[in-house]
Order: structure tokens, then sequence, then C-alpha cells
């Protein structure tokens, strides 16, 4: 399966700075990355436009995601931004259910699982988040947490909407702070949820994508992405350096 790297740009960079960061990462990658990596950048809303503009024009091999995505439709919700306002700017993927938009914004497991619902009806491919506090943790409860993150956030997802789906596993006290998990940490969290996803109806082994997330650098991103179960990663502070970007894409060798 074709591995994943995702960059959450979170809130960084007017889109003209976007359109250079950009244009540095597709100039440093290598002529076959996307034979086996599909490279996502997830800019904020302001940029999609201009960012998906030069993909387009260019005939980059990036893909493009929102960081977030509106759990309405349409109507009177001064400042969302729907689904299909994401699909008909072209945008592949949206991060859903990031941990600091539950923890900041408040977003419940019920409200990330109707923008997953809301996502799927647009054939934009949730990257949905999960993970645990450090409290979790250390009350040794973290998969019951997780299982309960899941099982609400994708409760309802039809078999036949899915064509792919991306689970990201994002500790929380892994996220920006240097405190990368141990790639025994990973492979516990994420054989958990394959075998929680795996009863579920809309599972088949090539639509689920089974990432990590926090703290990815190009010291650590070898042994979590040359590692069988992870099939990829979400970057958040290292993306926003391209040689850095760069070569936690090219440190995947399986
Ligand atoms: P960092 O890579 O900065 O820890 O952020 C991870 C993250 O939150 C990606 O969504």
């Amino acid at each position: 399966m074709k591995k994943i790297i995702i960059g959450n740009w979170k809130l960084n960079l007017t889109h003209l700075e976007g359109i250079q960061l950009l244009q540095k990462i597709n100039y440093s990658l290598q002529k076959d990355t996307e034979e086996y990596v599909e490279v996502v950048l997830a800019p904020s809303f302001t940029s999609l436009r201009s960012i998906q503009t030069v993909i387009s024009t260019d005939k980059l091999k990036i893909k493009l995601s929102s960081q977030d995505v509106s759990r309405y439709s349409e109507g009177a919700y001064t400042g969302e931004v729907s689904a299909n306002q994401l699909l008909k700017l072209s945008v592949d993927y949206c991060i859903v259910g990031h941990s600091e938009r539950r923890e900041y914004f408040h977003e419940t497991d019920e409200i990330v699982n109707e923008k997953v619902l809301k996502l799927l009806d647009s054939e934009i491919v949730p990257i949905f988040c999960f993970g645990e506090s450090l409290q979790n943790r250390e009350q040794g409860n973290y998969l019951d947490y997780i299982k309960n993150q899941i099982n609400t956030g994708l409760k309802n997802v039809r078999k036949d909407k899915v064509n792919k789906l991306v689970l990201a596993y994002e500790p929380i006290w892994a996220i920006g702070t240097g405190n990368v998990a141990t790639i025994d940490n990973i492979i516990e969290v994420l054989e958990y949820v394959k075998v929680l996803v795996s009863e579920k109806s809309f599972f088949s082994e090539e639509n689920i994508l089974l990432i990590y997330g926090g703290s990815v650098s190009p010291d650590n991103a070898s042994e979590i992405l040359n590692t069988k179960i992870v099939n990829g990663a979400l970057v958040g502070g290292a993306s926003l350096d391209s040689d850095k970007f760069v070569k936690i894409i090219n440190s995947i060798s399986i």
C-alpha cells in the first residue's frame, strides 16, 4: 500500500508564504516519490484556493487537504465552511477531530462524527484524528478512551461511502512537545484500532490507512514509517520546513 505523508500547517503562513513552501517542497521531491507515497498539504482555509491553483496549473503530484469542515451543509452559520464548498475547490482530504479542535473549540465525538459523515457524502477523504491525553495514558485507560473516540466518531459510517479513510493516532502528549511516542506505543494502539475497525461494516484492508502524528521529525521518521502497520504520518511543525518535510518523505524505504 502507498504510504501517505500529510503536512498540517495549522495556523501558519499567508497564502503567498504557502505557495512558496509548496514550490520548495515540490522542487525537492524525488521524481518517483508519487509511486510510493501520497504527499498531502493541509493549509489554512485562506490558502486552499491559491495552493489548489498552483497544484492544478503546474500539474503537481501533491494532494490538498483542509484542516477542518463544518458539520452543517449551508445556512446561517457565520464563519463555517461546508464540505461541498471544499469539494468545489478540489480538496481531496480533510482533517477532522484534531485534538486542538477538540480541546480549544470544544468539539465532541458527536460533532466529529457529523463532520465525518458530511465529508463522506462529499467524497472527501476524512483524516480522522484520535488519541489520548497524558492523564489517560498514566491512568492506563487509554485504549478504552480511544475505543470510545472511534466508535462514536465513526458511527453510522456506511460501507458504500468509504473509498478511503485515514485514521491518525495523535497522542496529545506527543503533539508539539518533541516527545514522540515509542514505536511500541504506536504499534500497540494501531493494532488495537485495526482490530476495532475490522469489525465494522465499512472496513476493508485497502481502504483504511493507519497513520501516526506527534513530533514526527527527520530523526525519528524512518523507524516510524518503515514499520509495517504504519501507513504514514501526520506532520505538524516539521512540515513548515521544506527540508525537514522532504527528509521525512524520503525516509520511507518500504
Ligand atoms: P507536531 O508534528 O508539531 O507535533 O504536530 C503534530 C500534529 O498535530 C499534526 O496534526
